[in-house]
């Protein structure tokens, strides 16, 4: 069982969100599972310029250290996002690495896998980052098995056993393949949406269509 833990925080070995996205990786280590951790910040990753090449190829344009990190995520069965709250909202790099992974919309990539989130702000609003890269998850096919978060003029460790606690949860969803019937008829909504898209375009987004036909969602 491989997991990968994401902090979208720049400030390194300083972040209060680290030490959230490691505390789930402590937890899924106790469950047996191999943890890798990455750095986005630490990571050249250029914005998505909306050109449709990964539509059409797989691949996109540019060469940068994103391919590395999304072939990591792709590899995984569980993933940890983790943003502190910038303007109500995640990091611009989370940002940036979210949109460069565009064809994980169309083509579900995350299927099968399994997701969590944490955040921190400085007053408020972890809540609202942390459902927001969950629903990012499910839109790519992942389930969503829960998040952590803290206030910085709260303790951390309260939130630090909840993220430990959320690490075990993935741990234990990703082995029992647990199902999250809530989750299903959001998983169901994008398949319908998103083949109807890519059989529309099967012309142009070659490989997305391929990847369709391989998963047997859509015929040749
Ligand atoms: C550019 C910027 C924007 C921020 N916006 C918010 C915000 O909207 N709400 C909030 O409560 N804290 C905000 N903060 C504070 C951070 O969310 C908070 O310090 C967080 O714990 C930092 O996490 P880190 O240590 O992992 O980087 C902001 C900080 C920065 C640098």
């Amino acid at each position: 069982m491989k997991i990968l833990g994401i902090n979208g925080s720049p400030r390194g070995s300083q972040s209060q969100t680290l030490r959230l996205v490691e505390a789930v990786l402590k937890g899924v280590k106790v469950s047996g599972a191999e943890a890798e951790l990455a750095d986005l910040c630490k990571l050249r990753i250029e914005y998505c310029n909306a050109c449709g090449t990964c539509y059409k190829t797989g691949r996109c344009i540019h060469e940068d250290d994103f391919q590395e990190l999304y072939d990591k995520i792709l590899a995984s069965d569980g993933l940890v996002l983790g943003s502190p709250v910038y303007f109500g909202s995640v990091t611009a790099q989370m940002k940036t690495l979210i949109d460069r992974m565009s064809d994980s919309i169309h083509c579900q990539l995350l299927h099968g896998k399994y997701g969590c989130a944490v955040s921190t702000a400085g007053s408020q609003g972890h809540e609202e980052v942390t459902e927001y890269i969950n629903r990012i998850l499910v839109a790519m096919g992942a389930d969503a098995v829960g998040s952590a978060g803290a206030n910085m003029n709260e303790p951390l460790d309260v939130a630090e056993m909840e993220a430990f606690q959320l690490g075990r949860t993935l741990a234990e969803a990703i082995e029992t393949r647990r199902s999250y019937p809530e989750q299903e008829g959001v998983h169901e909504m994008m398949r319908a949406r998103f083949g109807k898209l890519v059989e529309m375009n099967k012309e142009e987004w070659t490989h997305e269509f391929a990847y369709w036909v391989t998963m047997g969602w859509l015929e040749e």
